[in-house]
C-alpha cells in the first residue's frame, strides 16, 4: 500500500507532511500566529456545528456539481492561494494546479508563488484564478493584473487582510523565513529530512537553481533561499506592500481587469456592502487561516451576518479551517456558495505532489458525499439552514 493510500483523511496527510518537511517549512505552513487563537477558533467553530440526519429518502444519486463564479465546478470548492508552495514539493504550485484541474475545481495562484503565470496558463489546464498583494508602487500591481488578464486568468482575488504583516513567532524561533535563510539551524533541519532535501532542493539545484518569486515585479524578485542580505532585501519587499489603500483601488482593479473580481479577507457586513457598491463579483470571507490577526473570530461564525447583508447580490466564498467534507457542507448550509482550501490541499501536495493533492481532493469529495447522504440531500443547491441543528 502506498503512503498516500494509507492516509484516510486530511489529518493523516498533515502528519505525513510533518514527517517529510523540515520543521521550519512545516510550521510555516501549519501554524497560525502569536498564540494560535484564531487557528483554534476556526476548527472549534466547525466542530461545534451539528448537522441533522434526514432519513427514509432517496440518496442513490448524490452529486457534488456546483456553479462557482458562474461556471461549472466538480464540487463547490477552489484552491486558496498559498505562497511558497514550491517549498512543500518541487514545483509545488504546478503540481497542485494540475491536480485541481483533474479534480475539476479552480486553482488560485499566489502573488508570492514560484511558478510563472504563463506556465500555469499553458500547461496546467483547468480554471485559473490569480491572487493579488498590492504593492505600494501601485502601477507595478497593475502590471501583474494585466499580465494575469493576458494569460486568461478568469478571476482576480485581491487579499486585503494582511495589514502590517503577521507576527508569526514560530518562524523566528525556527530561523525560518522566506527566503529560507541558510544558517546552522535551518541546514540541520534540512539534513534531518533527506527525502525532502533531495526531492525538493536537490531537484531545483539540478534544474537551474532555486526558484524565485517569478510573479513579483522584475526588480523585486529574489530566490526563496538566501543569505541574510537577501533576507533583508525581501523584508524590503514585504514593506513595499501597500498599506495606504481604499475602495478607489477596487474601482481601478475593476477597470483594468476584465474577469471576475473578488476581495479576500472580508469579515464585516459593512465591508461586504462596500464591496457590492464597488461592483465586485464576490468576497472571500477569510481570516487567512488564522495566520494574521490572532483575535479574529472563526469565519463560519461571521458568515450568517455576511450572508444577510449580501442578500444574494454577489458570490460568497469562505475559507479558514476546512479539513473535512462535512465542513464544506456546513459552509453551504450557512449560506456560502463555495469554499477555498489552503492547508488541506497543501498537506497533500507536500506528501505526494500532484498525486498527493489528488488524494486530498478525493478524500474531501468522498466525505462531502457521505455527509450529503446523511442529511438526505442529493444536490448541493438543496443544502440549507434546515440541515443544521439549532438546539
Ligand atoms: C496562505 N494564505 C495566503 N493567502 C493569500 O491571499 N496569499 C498568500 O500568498 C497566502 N499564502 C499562504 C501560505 C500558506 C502556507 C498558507 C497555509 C496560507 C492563506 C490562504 O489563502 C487561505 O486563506 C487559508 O489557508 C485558509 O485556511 P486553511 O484552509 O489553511 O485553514
Ligand atoms: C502567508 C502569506 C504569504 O499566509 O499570505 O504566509
Amino acid at each position: 500500500m502506498s503512503r498516500l493510500d494509507s492516509c484516510y483523511n486530511i489529518s493523516d496527510l498533515r502528519l505525513e507532511a510533518q514527517r517529510r518537511l523540515p520543521k521550519g517549512v512545516f510550521d510555516y505552513i501549519d501554524k497560525g500566529t502569536e498564540d494560535m487563537l484564531s487557528l483554534g477558533n476556526n476548527r472549534r467553530a466547525f466542530e461545534d456545528i451539528k448537522l441533522l440526519n434526514k432519513t427514509v429518502v432517496d440518496i442513490s444519486d448524490v452529486k457534488l456539481d456546483a456553479t462557482v463564479l458562474g461556471k461549472h465546478a466538480a464540487m463547490p470548492m477552489a484552491v486558496a492561494p498559498t505562497g511558497t508552495a514550491g517549498l512543500a514539493w518541487y514545483e509545488g504550485e504546478f503540481e497542485l494546479a494540475k491536480a485541481a484541474a483533474k479534480a475539476g475545481v479552480p486553482f488560485t495562484l499566489a502573488t508570492g508563488s514560484n511558478t510563472p503565470m504563463e506556465k500555469l496558463a499553458n500547461e496546467a489546464g483547468g480554471r485559473l484564478w490569480m491572487q493579488l498583494y498590492m504593492w505600494r508602487e501601485k502601477h507595478l500591481s497593475d502590471e501583474l493584473v494585466k499580465r494575469a488578464a493576458r494569460n486568461g486568468f478568469e478571476a482576480l482575488i485581491w487579499t486585503v487582510d494582511i495589514g502590517h504583516g503577521a507576527n508569526r513567532e514560530h518562524n523566528l524561533r525556527n530561523g525560518f523565513a522566506t527566503p529560507y535563510v541558510l544558517n546552522t539551524r535551518s541546514v540541520v533541519d534540512m539534513l534531518l529530512h533527506p527525502a525532502w532535501l533531495a526531492g525538493v532542493m536537490g531537484r531545483y539545484m539540478m534544474n537551474g537553481g532555486m526558484p524565485k518569486h517569478v510573479n513579483y515585479p522584475p526588480g523585486y524578485q529574489t530566490k526563496i533561499t538566501g543569505n541574510v542580505a537577501e533576507q533583508k532585501k525581501t523584508h524590503g519587499v514585504a514593506a513595499k506592500r501597500a498599506d495606504r489603500v481604499g475602495w478607489d483601488d477596487v474601482d481601478r482593479l475593476r477597470d483594468i481587469f476584465p474577469g471576475k473580481l473578488l476581495i479576500k479577507g472580508i469579515v464585516r457586513p459593512d465591508d461586504a456592502q462596500k464591496a457590492i457598491e464597488h461592483g465586485v463579483d464576490g468576497i472571500v470571507v477569510s481570516n487567512h487561516g488564522g495566520r494574521n490577526m490572532d483575535s479574529a473570530p472563526a469565519t463560519i461564525e461571521v458568515l450568517p451576518q455576511i450572508v444577510k447583508a449580501v442578500d444574494g447580490k454577489m458570490q460568497i466564498i469562505i475559507d479558514s479551517g476546512v479539513r473535512r467534507g462535512s465542513d464544506i457542507v456546513k459552509c453551504l448550509a450557512l449560506g456560502a456558495d463555495a469554499v477555498l482550501t489552503g492547508r488541506a490541499t497543501l498537506y497533500g501536495t507536500a506528501v505526494g505532489g500532484e498525486a498527493g493533492a489528488l488524494r486530498a481532493f478525493e478524500l474531501l469529495k468522498e466525505e462531502m458525499k457521505r455527509t450529503m447522504a446523511y442529511i438526505g440531500v442529493q444536490r448541493v443547491e438543496e443544502i440549507d439552514a434546515g440541515c443544521v441543528w439549532r438546539g
